[in-house]
């Protein structure tokens, strides 16, 4: 009896099993065949941190592995992970205090750091897909992500005009792909009509869809410096505990014009990936979110998991979700492991 058919039975206990499963996972070759997915370094989007200033990168505390970079230190980032395989990295800036105001002004700077980040990385990699966040966040000196008003209100509308006009000047320096992450109503038509009329019609829009008023966002907001100043953001992002809500999120953002949908976060929402995927045939992306990819590392530093075989199970398990595109900050260290 061979000692490699772990699914050999004496002769004496062996029964008739019509159908006997663990006939299939014998051996690694077999179990690859009948792999139903696969990760691979196509599947990912690499989120990068980028700050003013030269010649530094500072780890973010919260995400052990993770920098903010600045603009020199990031173009050398990635000719690397380009040279990995890896096709597109999503920009997030760090904006400095004094350039923040209560509307975003920055946010549509034609030399402001997102438009100039991605003028260089065309420049130095033109192959990369480049994708910039669209939201005022980062650029608001109250950390929401739209125009708040003397009540604290998030103002819908006046939002979106701003919003529209920082797209335009992204995609006027060179963005492939504009992703809205603000959650604003009617904001994907918006932006489609205005990338339109600005002769941008190829520049194409991956739309935060389903994305949730969640706690996992906390080392992002550590990394970027943007948690908001008052409040929280579940007069705009979503419910935690709704999942038809995604599906309308999503029928509108399709019918607006949206290329990608997206949803955020992705560990905690899979079946939201699932259900997303079996309505539309667009490409379905999931956000492996900052929470997500510090629970991960944590665990990691206490020696309590084996970080490789969580982070490809985790990935993996996403992309069985229905999930075509994964934005996650392990993408260098997958595609080393895929190499
Ligand atoms: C903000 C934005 C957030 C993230 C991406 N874009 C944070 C938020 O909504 O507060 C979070 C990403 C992450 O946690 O990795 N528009």
């Amino acid at each position: 009896m061979s000692s490699e058919n772990p699914t050999d039975n004496t002769a004496s206990a062996v029964k008739t099993l019509i159908q006997r499963p663990r006939r299939l996972r014998r051996t690694p070759g077999l179990r690859s065949m009948v792999r139903e997915n696969q990760l691979t370094v196509d599947d990912l989007i690499y989120p990068m941190f980028v700050m003013e200033g030269e010649n530094q990168k500072v780890e973010i505390s919260s995400m052990p592995g993770c920098y903010r970079y600045t603009l020199d230190l990031l173009l050398e980032e990635i000719k690397q992970i380009s040279e990995l395989g890896i096709n597109a990295v999503a920009l997030f800036p760090l904006i400095p205090e004094a350039k923040k105001d209560d509307v975003g002004t920055e946010s549509y700077n034609a030399d402001g750091l997102v438009q100039r980040t991605v003028k260089a990385i065309k420049q130095a990699v033109p192959d990369i897909v480049v994708i910039t966040d669209v939201a005022l966040d980062p650029f608001s000196i109250h950390g929401h992500d739209g125009i708040v008003d003397d009540n604290g209100v998030i103002l819908n509308d006046p939002t979106v005009e701003v919003l529209v006009k920082m797209a335009v000047s992204q995609a006027e320096a060179g963005a492939d792909m504009v992703a809205p992450s603000d959650m604003m109503d009617g904001r994907i038509g918006a932006i489609r009509q205005a990338l339109d009329a600005a002769g941008y019609f190829n520049v194409s829009i991956l739309a935060y869809s389903a994305k949730y008023a969640s706690s996992y966002y906390g080392p992002f907001r550590d990394a970027l410096d943007s948690a908001p100043k008052f409040g929280d953001k579940k007069t705009y992002q979503m419910d935690a505990a709704n999942a038809r809500e995604a599906l309308k999120e999503v029928e509108l953002d399709i019918a607006e014009g949206a290329d990608i949908v997206m949803v955020k976060p992705a560990l905690a929402y899979m079946d939201i990936i699932y259900q997303i995927k079996s309505t539309t045939n667009l490409p379905v992306a999931a956000y492996n979110v900052s929470g997500e990819y510090a629970m991960i590392k944590a665990a990691a530093q206490q020696g309590w998991i084996d970080e490789k075989k969580v982070i490809l199970e985790t990935l993996t398990s996403m992309k069985r979700a229905g999930a075509d595109l994964i934005l996650t900050y392990f993408a260098k260290e997958v595609a080393l492991m895929l190499l």
